[in-house]
Formats: structure tokens, C-alpha cells, sequence
């Protein structure tokens, strides 16, 4: 598999058989670490790390994935560069590829990180949006197959808002993949129509089903339950709003219960507000999973990386 060159700006532009082998070189680059051996295949490369939002996850894997490959990570933050402000993004684009091999952005607007990838000329990670999270889904696969074994035929429930990053990414990603999913939202919240319909037609190859609903028996016989914060970066005056509409879905020991399996996980991409979107003892209970899926952040980040920009020979 040669995924030299490309960018990673939304599960859509990657196939089953590419996702499949970023998992499989993210989990061959965990064992490696786990056993004190890094690599070099990005050694000589510098990558630009822009943040409009802020991160704990996502920043450090992009750094630590950089630095253990032999990279050298720059992090630029949203007061530190003239991106959008004074400069346009074409222009800010043009200037980082010519100095850097690799960009990774968080912000905003798709728009911007494909414009950042039109123009840069080198590849480009989104390391989210308020459309998408690609690189999360990869985590959240990995350390569903570490938990629960193969991925396709797994029905994966989403509740919270439907229509938020974090959802629209796992669609996609599930429906790639074979794996059955569910959001489970109020009506208000539920994810464009466009996009369900083109996850239905992805969902045609792999076998997936895809089901929007609001009925809490939607979980039964769910093994991950996935749920996300009510407002999203840059929603916070929706607060109380939220509260109203996504109070029923919370997910407590009284929803994990409706699904009538004992081997149901919990997975949370965090940050996690306790008492809104999962009670603290629900959170609790699944902690091992859950933080095993931040760790797999760095080790699906660094998969990227290495497969689009690293020398694997090195
Ligand atoms: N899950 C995630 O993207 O976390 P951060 O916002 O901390 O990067
Ligand atoms: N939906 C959340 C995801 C955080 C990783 C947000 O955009 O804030």
C-alpha cells in the first residue's frame, strides 16, 4: 500500500483496504514502542502544527508521533501566525510548503484545511473540524479491535449530538467499514441528509447498516456506545439549549443496561463533561478503554504520518 504524498482531510477520500492498513501500521508501531523501539523514517522532515482550537490529545500525538519517527514538529497557535488574518490561506499555504514536508490543522472550517492542502503542496492532516475528526475515528477503530476483535459486523451506538464532528466522522468511517451504527439524537440534532445518504451508498459495499433514530432502545445490542461533549468547540453559547434537547440521551448505568449485553464498551473521544453527555460512575467503569483509545491517538497519528510523508526504509 502506497499512501506517499496524500493528505488526510476526511475518511471519505480513503478506502476500506487504506484505513485497514494505517490500523494495521498503527498497531505495528504500538508493539514497536511498547518495546523501546522508535523509528527515523521521518527524520529530516519538519511538520507545521496549526491550532485555531485548542488540544491536549491531538497536539501532543502529532508531536510525540513526530519526534519519535526522527521529525521535527513546529507548533504554531492561533495569536503566532497571520493565518486568515492578515494573510489569506492560499498565501499562509503557499509560504509553510515551502519550508515544511507536513502540515497538520485544527480549526474551524473544512474549507481551510483543504485549502491549506490545494496550496501548500505537501500533506496536510486534519486534526479536526467543525465537520470532521478524521484521525480520531482511526483511534476508536484501533481500540475497538483491541477490545472486541474484528470490526466489521460491530454495531457501534452514537448518542449525543448527531450532528457534530464526532459523529459525521464515525458514519463515514463505520460505514466504510462494515460496522453497523447508529446515532441516536433528537430529531434537531440529527446529521445532514447528504451525508447519510452517501454513507448509505458506502454502507451498500460494506454490508453496514446505518439507522438515525431517537428511540433509546436503539442501543440493544450495541457493543460500543459512543458518546461526545453536548457543545462542541466554539458552541458554547448553545449550552443551556443542549441541556433541554440531549438530557434523555445521556449515557448512564440505565442506558449501558438497555443494550442487554455484558461485553458493551464504552468509548468517549474526550474531552468528557461529567454529568452531561456520561455520568462519572458510567465514565469510570469503562477508564481502561476509554484511555487506552486517547494512547491510540499517537500511535494512529503517527500512522498517518509515516504513511503519507515517512521514509519506511529509514
Ligand atoms: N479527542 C481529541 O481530539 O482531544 P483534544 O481536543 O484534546 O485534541
Ligand atoms: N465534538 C468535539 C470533539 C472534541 C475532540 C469538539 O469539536 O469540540
Amino acid at each position: 500500500m502506497n499512501l506517499k504524498g496524500r493528505s488526510f482531510l476526511t475518511l471519505k477520500d480513503y478506502s476500506p483496504e487504506e484505513i485497514s492498513y494505517l490500523l494495521d501500521l498503527a498497531a505495528e508501531l504500538k508493539a514497536k514502542k511498547k518495546q523501546g523501539i522508535t523509528g527515523n523514517s521521518l527524520k529530516g522532515k519538519n511538520i507545521a502544527l496549526i491550532f485555531e482550537k485548542p488540544s491536549t490529545r491531538t497536539r501532543c500525538s502529532f508531536t510525540i508521533g513526530c519526534i519519535d519517527e526522527g521529525g521535527h514538529p513546529e507548533y504554531l497557535g492561533k495569536e503566532d501566525i497571520q493565518l486568515g488574518h492578515k494573510e489569506s490561506v492560499e498565501d499562509t499555504a503557499r509560504v509553510l510548503g515551502r519550508m515544511f514536508d507536513g502540515i497538520e490543522f485544527r480549526g474551524f472550517s473544512q474549507e481551510t484545511v483543504e485549502k491549506l492542502a490545494k496550496y501548500s503542496g505537501v500533506p496536510v492532516w486534519n486534526g479536526l473540524t467543525d465537520l470532521y475528526h478524521p484521525t480520531q475515528i482511526l483511534a476508536d477503530f484501533l481500540t475497538m479491535r483491541e477490545h472486541l476483535g474484528a470490526l466489521k459486523g460491530k454495531k457501534l451506538v452514537f448518542a449525543g449530538d448527531g450532528r457534530n464532528n464526532m459523529a459525521n466522522s464515525l458514519m463515514i468511517g463505520s460505514a466504510k467499514m462494515g460496522v453497523h451504527f447508529t446515532i441516536l439524537a433528537p430529531e434537531e440534532l440529527w446529521p445532514q441528509e447528504s451525508l447519510v445518504a452517501l454513507c448509505r451508498e458506502y454502507a451498500k459495499e460494506s454490508g453496514s447498516e446505518i439507522t438515525i433514530t431517537k428511540e433509546l432502545d436503539a442501543v440493544k445490542g450495541a457493543d460500543v456506545i459512543y458518546t461526545d461533549v453536548w457543545c462542541s468547540m466554539g458552541e458554547e453559547d448553545k449550552a443551556a439549549e443542549r441541556v433541554a434537547l440531549l438530557r434523555p440521551y445521556q449515557v448512564n448505568a440505565e442506558l449501558m443496561a438497555r443494550t442487554g449485553k455484558d461485553g458493551t464498551i464504552l468509548l468517549h473521544c474526550l474531552p468528557a463533561v461529567k454529568g452531561n453527555e456520561v455520568t462519572a460512575d458510567v465514565f469510570e467503569k469503562y477508564a481502561d478503554v476509554v484511555f487506552d483509545e486517547a494512547e491510540n491517538r499517537m500511535h494512529t497519528i503517527k500512522a498517518v504520518m509515516v504513511a503519507t510523508l515517512g521514509n519506511l526504509d529509514a
